[in-house]
């Protein structure tokens, strides 16, 4: 049985994936989850999270993982979820610390210590002293705030850059398109109206010339 997912795995290694988040961020002290999708007929597999050192290796074995059913497995302050109906597995990391930023691995166990695999970035936000949830106020010019309040700004900005690149790439599309009709369509068809006047003016003044 374990067979099938190798096999698929060393046959069709671009379309046995393991996907996810680019990046995750989470407040220092809290916690941060991540959500890993994998392909069909991995369910039985162990899912795993760890420290990545290259794009296929684990920096220090794996943090955390499962060895195939859905049951929680917990380890400290990590854990890590199977759904086998939703092919996907959920890492959390809590009491989160500085240290913990950095690029880990979610992915399925194939074999001892390796298995398709996706980088997830953790980032870490730092929690200031006078952390007051009322810092959407006039910020009085003070230092500490400006921070968080340009953070939250840019990451809102992120999160919706691709529906306005989206958006700008359809309007965009859309002047293309006004653009090469009015040079292919509506621009000879004034030419030739043009024309036709021209024409015309020039037959008219010549036959009553005759
Ligand atoms: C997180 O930190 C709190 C307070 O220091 C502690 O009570 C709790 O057990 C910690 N949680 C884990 C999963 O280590
Ligand atoms: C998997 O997800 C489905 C849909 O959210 C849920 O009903 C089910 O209880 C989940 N299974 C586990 C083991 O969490």
């Amino acid at each position: 049985m374990w067979m099938l997912p190798l096999w698929l795995w060393i046959l069709f290694p671009g379309c046995v994936a393991v996907t996810g988040p680019q990046t995750v961020t989470g407040p220092e002290g809290g916690s941060v989850s991540v959500t890993c999708w994998y392909n069909w007929g991995y369910e039985m597999n162990g899912k795993f999270w760890c420290r990545k050192r290259s794009s296929v290796h684990c920096s220090d074995g794996f943090i955390i993982r499962t060895s195939g059913p859905e049951a929680k497995v917990q380890k400290g302050r990590f854990s890590i979820q199977d759904n086998h109906s939703l092919r996907v597995f959920t890492v959390t990391m809590e009491n989160l610390t500085e240290t913990d930023a950095g690029t880990y691995h979610c992915g399925v166990v194939i074999t001892l210590w390796s298995g398709p695999r996706h980088a997830v970035e953790v980032i870490v936000s730092p929690v200031l002293p006078t952390s007051m949830p009322s810092t959407m106020e006039p910020p009085a010019s003070t230092e500490s705030t400006t921070p968080i309040f340009t953070w939250s700004i840019s990451t809102e900005d992120k999160a919706s850059m691709p529906p306005t690149v989206h958006s700008m790439g359809l309007s965009s599309q859309a002047s293309n398109i006004h653009l090469l009709l009015l040079v292919g369509l509506k621009l000879p068809v004034f030419l030739c109206m043009v024309c036709a006047v021209v024409w015309v003016s020039v037959r008219y003044r010549g036959s009553s010339n005759d």
